[in-house]
């Protein structure tokens, strides 16, 4: 009979590399797998056998019918462009109780569970079932909020029984190549050794995947930019482009300084109620070291209370938000500045805050100039958030710092002291026709 009568079975042959990725899965060590890999490794491919064997499993583990295997990907086209038809060929007619549904892209196997392909854009309508397995493709271009609001939830109750013994929750694995340092890097990390318990990370490049050719590689390498080449084809986590502190490298501006009993701190600080924030730096000769930071806190009052409670003994100047000079937090009588100053710090600020793009220029400035050399580092461990949003703060659409992403206010806090002790723009001392109060700089 010709192979167009006698249809394979689905069955597939995984690379060594795929295979390390499967042969991880249904380990309580790794529930949530991060696979982050260069163009065409076959990833997708990968994909087919995860989804037959999660279509036996749910058989030969007495799992709920109303717990579902789903295939998902960034849009509900794309997920039915890329996966619907691989998924008929990965799922035999032998184990399906009909005719796939074209419409809704499921499959319903003999044993009752269903098989979905469904988009993340609209995931607030995918509520509804609980889920045994899930593949996330192209998880760097997701929406993270589909992942938390709705998918991980739905991947909590699902219980099974392996062995006799009782497992409780779905699960995951997440494919892509990577964007950036967003939340594709978080859960990479998250799987990586000494970290989350129950999650496990893979790396590999295009050319270990074994479908391209290395003359393929080469062409590319000819063709594309140092950093797209490394984050598409070697997986590599690359800052973006229009990542505004492009300069920052977690590795290169590292930070072993911390807080010494004799120290002045420089505390960087943006206003924002409920959001307030503050970077604290101290100087090494001409070098500056974020060593601490304070994320979130209610208001100025608190921003006082919890900076004098973590350094009652030390000598303290603040570099705020120019604008904290008209804004009243509580009160009618106090302004931002004014509570600062009565709280007994020494406040260095212009009338006016620099330009954004002036204060952005002195940092990346500091951050690696053209010399290549680096004078202002971040302890990561100490400022997590910080680095954090070093690294992701991009620019919008109208060119301006993005404010929507939430990495807006710590980078703000940050760059206040930098600004103004290092300034790009060289100052000239003012002719003093009537003598004004000059403000010194303070070391
Ligand atoms: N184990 C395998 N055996 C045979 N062919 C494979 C295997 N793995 C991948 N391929 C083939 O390699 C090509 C790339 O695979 P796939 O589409 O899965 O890669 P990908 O990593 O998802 O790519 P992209 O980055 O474009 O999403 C496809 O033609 C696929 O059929
Ligand atoms: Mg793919």
């Amino acid at each position: 009979m010709s192979q167009f009568f006698n249809p394979p079975d689905g069955a597939v042959k995984l690379t060594p590399k795929q295979a390390n990725i499967y042969l991880w899965g249904w380990q309580k060590n790794a529930r949530f797998r991060d696979a982050v890999c260069g163009r065409r490794f076959g990833k997708t491919f990968l994909a087919k056998a995860e989804m037959r064997r999660a279509a036996r499993l749910a058989a030969k583990w007495n799992v709920s019918v109303e717990d579902e295997i789903w295939y998902s990907a960034p849009t509900f086209k794309q997920a039915k462009r890329v996966f619907w038809k691989r998924l008929k060929q990965a799922i035999p007619p032998s184990w399906r109780a009909g005719k796939p549904n074209e419409t809704e892209c499921t499959i319903t196997l003999k044993s009752g569970h269903v098989i979905r392909v469904v988009g993340l854009d609209n995931y607030d309508d995918l509520r509804g079932s609980g889920l045994f397995f899930l593949i996330i493709d192209e998880w760097a271009d997701c929406k993270w909020a589909a992942w938390e609001e709705v998918l991980r939830p739905m991947l909590s109750t699902c219980k099974y029984i392996v062995n006799g013994e009782q497992r409780v929750g779905g699960h995951v694995l997440r494919i892509g190549t990577p964007k950036g340092f967003n939340h594709c890097y978080d859960t990479f990390m998250d799987g990586q050794p000494g970290h989350e318990p129950d999650c496990r990370s893979f790396s590999y490049t295009s050319l270990q995947g074994g479908n391209i050719p290395e003359s393929e590689i080469i062409v590319a390498k000819r063709k594309m930019d140092p950093k797209t080449f490394s984050q598409e084809y070697e997986a590599s986590f690359e800052s973006y482009q229009g990542v505004i502190y492009y300069c920052y490298n977690r590795v290169l501006n590292a930070s072993t300084e911390t807080v010494q009993p004799n120290d002045t701190l420089h505390i960087g600080m943006d206003f924002n109620v409920t959001k307030m924030s503050a970077v604290v730096y101290v100087r090494r000769g001409d070098t500056m070291h974020a060593v601490d930071e304070f994320v979130d806190l209610f208001d100025t009052p608190a921003m006082i209370e919890a900076i004098k409670e973590r350094y009652p003994k030390h000598s303290i100047g603040v570099y705020p938000d120019a604008s904290g000079d008209n804004r009243k937090s509580v009160g009618a009588s106090y302004t931002d500045i004014s509570l600062l100053k009565n709280a007994g710090f020494n406040v260095f600020v212009n009338t006016t805050n620099p330009a954004v793009k002036d204060r952005i220029n002195s940092t990346n400035g500091m951050l690696c100039n053209t010399l290549g050399s680096r004078r202002l580092f971040v302890n990561t461990d100490k400022c997590p958030r910080f680095a954090k949003c070093l690294e992701r703060q991009i620019y919008d659409d109208h060119g301006q710092p993005d404010k929507k992403a939430g990495f807006d206010h710590m980078n703000d806090s940050g760059t206040y002291p930098i600004a103004y002790l290092f300034p790009i723009k060289i100052k000239q001392d003012p002719i003093e026709i009537n003598p004004i109060p000059t403000i010194n700089r303070w070391n």
